[in-house]
């Protein structure tokens, strides 16, 4: 253990949205001399260990240790409080006697259990939150009642952001009622003992940030790790580090990347909603005629769970354009020279990876935080436009057809794209010696031990 500068446990929340940055932000603690023991459910314990390379895995109990399905959220997070709590301090313990003892947990904001696990063995936490600044100074200020919930107004004013209307605010919030269990996770169970955290850390980058950055700073110590991608997309400066982390899906890698490589430069529409988000059918099918209607290539992940939805005859009215997949390579996607924008949801990830990438946005969020993410895209870094829905909350075909041509346009697009090539300057330069993340994480690993 000598040689090592620290031993972090990492604990992801295990879904693909919380995993994927956590991995990535593991692996810069790794190449500064940390010891990492990536901490998953047992259910997971497998794929992980087969994808983490050099990163030892170990696995605790969440309850379903073979899998939740269709478990209610609020009964899923108190199993997973109760097992997890129990068998972590098992899992530490063991460590320890194996004489690899644990100086720090960095634990997933999702999981503030661990806080108290860290605590009660006399260790250091870490909490690391997967959502964007502005997401999390939402939360906080709910959380300390400042924001008066069910909303009364239609805008509102939170230090630190522009003007918000309701609707630019994470579901949770302006949906108050939607799901009571994820909004007590989010707005009170994560910002309950955050101000015992010794680190704050967020998967953004200071300047994409920096007014909410540094209003969040005057009332907690937050420090900025991201963009939480392998330094192959950034800044390069770890050769071995481009692999992005365990698939929960089969990617379809071989029939994308080929069919990539034969359109041309920034001439394709990605389309991908993510790991979690449901499109109905009535969406799904406006907009499968929406694409075929813009006239432009485009790839569409469509994952295996959501296929039934897609219109008849579409695959084949389509096949000349378009490729249907179940789950790419997003960040090999989004770096390829054929990409001209991405319709995404909005999930923070995807959100990042587009900036860092340099990839104009077309947002269609559909819950969570992806309306905050829409509205910074939008009107904030300008980096792309947004898919707006009709009174039924759907998204139109002509709405997405009409959206591609101006993204797709050299000259409408052109603000645009040079919008996302500034932000994507500024993400590598995060991660450049002396910049704000690289700083941030060297500054971590120095107080470990
Ligand atoms: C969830 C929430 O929905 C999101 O809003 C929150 O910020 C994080 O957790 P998810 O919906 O899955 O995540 O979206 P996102 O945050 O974008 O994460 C998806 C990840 O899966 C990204 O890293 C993306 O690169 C990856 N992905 C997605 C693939 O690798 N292939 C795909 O085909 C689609």
């Amino acid at each position: 253990m000598e040689t090592y500068r620290g031993h972090c446990l990492i604990l992801p929340f295990p879904i693909q949205g919380h995993i994927n940055p956590m991995l990535q932000f593991a692996t810069r603690l790794q190449h500064q001399g940390t010891k990492i023991t990536l901490v998953t459910t047992k259910f997971l314990f497998k794929t992980l260990q087969e994808a983490s390379g050099s990163i030892s895995v170990e696995a605790i109990s969440d309850g379903y240790d073979e899998g939740v399905n269709g478990v209610a959220a609020g009964i899923y997070l108190a199993m997973f409080r109760k097992c997890g709590s129990e068998t972590l301090t098992e899992l530490i313990l063991k460590l320890h006697d194996l004489g690899c003892p644990v100086d720090c947990i960095v634990y997933d904001a999702f999981l503030p259990w661990c806080l108290d696990v860290a605590k009660s063995l006399g260790l250091r936490g870490a909490v690391f939150f997967t959502q964007s600044c502005a997401v999390n100074n939402i939360y906080y200020h709910a959380h300390k009642g400042c924001l008066k919930l069910p909303l009364e107004e239609t805008e509102v004013d939170i230090p630190g952001l522009p003007p918000l209307l309701a609707s630019d605010l994470p579901s949770f919030i302006s949906d108050y009622a939607s799901y009571p269990a994820i909004y007590q996770l989010v707005v009170h169970d994560q910002m309950e003992n955050i101000k015992e955290a010794d680190w704050i850390f967020f998967n953004t980058f200071y300047k994409l940030e920096e007014e909410v950055n540094d209003w969040m700073a005057k009332i907690l110590p937050v420090k900025t790790i991201g963009p939480a991608i392998p330094s192959m997309y950034l800044e390069k400066s770890l050769e071995d580090d481009k692999h992005y982390g365990p698939n929960l899906f089969k990617s379809m890698t071989k029939a994308c990347m080929s069919w990539l490589n034969e359109r041309s430069v920034s001439s394709v529409v990605y389309v991908a909603f993510g790991s979690l988000a449901e499109l109905n059918a009535e969406q799904m099918e406006e907009l499968a005629w929406g694409l075929r209607k813009s006239n432009y290539y485009f790839l569409w992940v469509v994952r295996e769970s959501e296929s039934n939805k897609l219109p008849k005859d579409f695959l084949e009215e389509s096949s000349d354009k378009g490729l249907i997949i179940s789950w790419s390579p997003q960040l090999e996607v989004l770096a390829h020279e054929s990409m001209g924008c991405f319709i995404t949801h909005c999930g923070w990830n995807s959100t990042l990876e587009a900036l860092s990438l340099g990839v104009p946005i077309i947002p269609m969020p559909q819950w969570t935080d992806q309306s905050t993410n829409a509205k910074f895209v939008m009107d904030i870094w300008k980096t792309g436009i947004k898919a707006l829905p009709d009174e039924n909350g759907i998204v139109r075909r002509n709405v997405i057809s009409q959206c591609i041509s101006l993204v797709m346009d050299k000259k409408k697009g052109q603000e645009i794209s040079q919008n996302a090539k500034k932000w994507k300057d500024l993400a590598r330069q995060a991660f450049d010696e002396g910049g704000s993340s690289h700083a941030n994480i060297r500054d971590f690993v120095s107080k470990l031990v």
